[in-house]
């Protein structure tokens, strides 16, 4: 028989924080944002971590070498898309590692389960700090295999990342193969389109909250702590601290830094708004069948992202600079002045529909919705 959950699953707009003591040393500038992102043993530091728990989508339209740049130099680190020639991505890591040797900036990569034994060994040679199996459900024999390439050719000194699961025995079952940090999240990424394809996925929230309790186990028993990266699903700043509070020691976000200015895509002007171009990987326009590899035929049989266009927004720094104050600011409101402080002291209540609604602003008139003098409705 079947195994029924009773809990629906539940994603971040369904939550809400309850502040906690604010100490007065508790102010944004105390606030330490840093987080690892490999495994380690307990008592010992991760031999890889970033100043800012952001990571970019391994996707054609968000990571490429110059936003690696953009978002390295900011404390955050970039995962360059995998669905491209592995030539091509080496060179996109050299063009990363060369730039400023004063200022060495990490730069990871994505791989995928089908060609790890040419793009790997040449991303190594290129330099890149860490790499990630970029796929859209992780819990597999194919990722433990590729993860076996690496720790048999390379030892521990190759970083890779593994997923992407949404509960507890797809953690441990990576855990054990010896991912180096689990990505959790399927079918919550704004250009997803994998539930309704293939019926798949779960409320990010839930995902998270399960991952992270069966991480948690892990390091208790074990003693080695493994990190894991939120990916997919972040439609508001704020979701952000929520992720992490959840137990995410990092996100990932592909519509986020696609709007800036230095993501690959063109920006285009449609009607009285500038957008930026934003397409899945699992769309006909990426044609990045490897990511949804699942031992069958070589080749893209159905979609499970869509094209699409998202607001520009300008650059990544001034954009970065308000979400950070955004995250700090909750954080002092929660007493917390770093993650792990976060993790332990976060709490969260469940949300109605009639206090969501009660979120926003109500009973007011909105002056963008004034009619003009003309008569027609003022785009705002
Ligand atoms: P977003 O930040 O909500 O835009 O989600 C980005 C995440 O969506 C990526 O990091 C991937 O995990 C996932 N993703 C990328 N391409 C596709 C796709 O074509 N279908 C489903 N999920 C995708």
């Amino acid at each position: 028989m079947a195994t029924y959950y009773q809990e629906p699953s539940r994603t971040f707009s369904e939550y809400l924080l309850l502040p906690n003591l604010t100490t007065k040393d508790c102010v944004p500038d105390h606030i330490d944002l840093t987080t690892p992102l490999v495994r380690y043993r307990r008592g010992e530091a991760a031999s890889l971590s970033i100043k800012l728990p952001f990571a970019s989508a391994i996707m054609q339209a968000v990571s490429d070498d110059r936003m690696a740049i953009a978002l390295a130099t900011h404390g955050g680190i970039a995962f360059l898309y995998a669905s491209q020639p592995f030539n091509r991505q080496a060179d996109m890591v050299r063009k990363v590692k060369d730039v400023n040797p004063t200022q060495p900036l990490v730069v990871g990569a994505g791989i995928n389960s089908r060609d790890y034994a040419e793009r790997v060994p040449a991303l190594v040679e290129a330099g890149v700090d860490i790499l990630c199996i970029d796929s859209s459900e992780g819990y597999n024999e194919w990722q433990r295999e590729t993860i076996e390439f690496i720790r048999n050719r390379y030892g521990n000194s190759v970083k890779v990342g593994a997923g992407n699961v949404v509960g507890r025995e797809g953690f441990l079952y990576l855990a054990a193969a010896g991912a180096d940090f689990v990505k959790v999240g399927i079918g919550g990424g704004s250009m997803c389109i994998t539930r309704e394809t293939k019926g798949i996925g779960r409320g990010q929230a839930s995902a998270l909250i399960d991952v992270a309790a069966a991480r948690d186990e892990y390091y208790d028993a074990t003693d080695t702590y493994i990190p894991i990266c939120s990916d997919g699903g972040i439609a508001q700043d704020h979701h952000i601290v929520f992720a992490l509070g959840m137990g995410a020691n990092f996100v990932m976000m592909g519509r986020y830094f696609a709007r800036f200015d230095e993501s690959p895509t063109q920006k285009v002007r449609l009607g009285d708004q500038w957008v930026k171009e934003y397409w899945g990987e699992g769309s006909n326009r990426a044609r990045n069948w490897q990511r949804y590899h699942e031992g069958g035929a070589s080749r893209l049989e159905f979609e499970e992202g869509i094209d699409c266009y998202i607001p520009s927004t300008g650059p990544l720094a001034k954009n970065l600079q308000t979400t950070v104050s955004k995250i700090k600011s909750t954080m002092c409101n929660c007493g917390a002045k770093s993650i792990s402080e976060l993790q332990e002291k976060a709490r969260f209540t469940l949300v109605s529909q009639l206090t969501y609604l009660e979120g926003d602003a109500h009973d007011v008139i909105l002056k963008h919705e004034l009619p003009t003098a003309d008569g027609v409705r003022d785009a705002g």
